[in-house]
């Protein structure tokens, strides 16, 4: 098989295993039970009036929620990353495409990502790994790639664990950091580093807003599990077992979370089993810009199309509504102010302790 046609089928077996296996990993949570907010028992506000409406990266949004991205290089993907697009134009809110690493390696897949020749309204936001620049891509391939679906943003994604877990992963990731400062330094849109399900600490978020990025997606723990469906498609011998403690390696997200919102003065967006509007409440109140959901939203278009999904990240959206009314907050900027009614509890307190981050 040519390397093109490797990377379409293996995104389209990721698609169908992230719909018909289990693929988080048993205990691990995204951390948010260890985060309680006091409540508000007087709201003085009429529900009707909260807005959600959101600034993220000098644009306004009708709802702190993004789409991340997921799909693209192979036929299916074209109508599922359309289809996401209109419901994200229609809520009034950004969505990302999966790695464009296909259609640089094979042109006739640039339909598959360029959702705005149909939904021109569409916030983008493109996609790119960052080990590939330590491999065979440069700057001209960063600017194909965003020239090609004329994205808004562009997500730089590390992603360690699953290229280790991945039968054709890369594991040389010489280079990396200087690679990422000279993609910051040359985009004329904005970087956004992100992992994809094991969570950036705040070191690394740090040094990613030191070289220039623009967001930081913290992608943590405790969602869909990229090491563990790359593990389910790994026939190697040698191949780390599925039940290998390891496999509950990286930062929740909700620690993740709390650490680059301490750290870091650029947006952050949390990424990594936010299914439910108390978990994306409690983020936006540690002070995140946007929440991050991928496969549930991926799952109802495919089990019930766009309708389904609409009304999948619509609920959604009410839920966090729901959170700011019972926190008494109007607005975003006020459900942000109230992060000192966060409680940390148990293993989350003894993790911030020991980090330093909180006293
Ligand atoms: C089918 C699928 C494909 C994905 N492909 C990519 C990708 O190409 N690039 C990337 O940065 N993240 C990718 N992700 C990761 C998501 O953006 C997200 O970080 C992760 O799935 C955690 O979110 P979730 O728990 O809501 O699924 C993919 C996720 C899914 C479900």
């Amino acid at each position: 098989m040519s390397n093109s046609s490797q990377i379409k089928s293996r995104k389209e077996e990721h698609v169908n295993i992230a719909l018909n296996e289990n693929v988080r990993v048993k205990g691990v949570t995204n951390g948010f039970e260890d985060f309680e907010i006091v409540p508000t028992s007087v709201p003085d506000l009429d529900f009707n009036e909260i807005s959600l409406r959101t600034e993220f990266l000098g644009k306004t949004f009708d709802a702190p929620v993004l789409i991340a991205g997921m799909t693209g290089g192979y036929p299916r993907a074209e109508k599922i990353n359309k289809s996401l697009a209109r419901v994200c134009a229609k809520l009034g809110i950004p969505m990302g495409v999966g790695s464009q690493r296909a259609m640089i390696t094979n042109k006739d897949t640039l339909a598959t990502f360029n959702v705005k020749e149909e939904v021109p309204d569409v916030y983008l936001i493109g996609n790119l790994g960052l080990v590939q620049f330590s491999l065979d891509f440069g700057l001209s391939q960063f600017d194909e790639a965003v020239e090609g679906v004329n994205a808004d943003a562009m997500a730089i994604h590390v992603n360690p664990f699953q290229e280790l877990c991945q039968p054709e992963g890369d594991l040389d990731w010489r280079g990396a950091w200087s690679n990422f400062k000279k993609i910051t330094k040359h985009s004329k849109v904005p970087v956004i580093a992100k992992e994809v399900g094991n969570g950036i600490a705040w070191e690394e978020a740090v040094k990613f807003q030191e070289l220039g990025a623009s967001a930081i997606d913290v992608g943590g723990a405790g969602g869909t599990s990229w090491p563990k469906i790359e593990l389910l498609r790994n026939e190697k011998e040698d191949a780390l077992s599925l039940d290998d403690p390891v496999l509950s390696w990286g930062i929740n997200t909700a620690l993740a979370t709390y650490e680059a919102t301490s750290k870091v003065d650029i947006p952050v967006i949390s990424t990594g089993g936010m299914y439910s509007g108390l978990a994306a409440g409690k983020a936006l109140v540690m002070g995140s810009s946007l929440v991050g959901i991928a496969r549930p939203v991926l799952q109802a278009l495919i089990d019930g199309g766009e309708e389904r999904a609409e009304k999948y990240l619509h609920r959604y959206i009410l839920d966090i509504k729901r959170v700011m009314f019972l926190m008494g907050a109007e607005t975003l900027q006020s459900l942000r102010a109230k992060r000192d009614r966060l409680v940390i509890m148990g293993r989350s307190r003894e993790w911030l302790l020991g980090r330093k981050i909180i006293s």
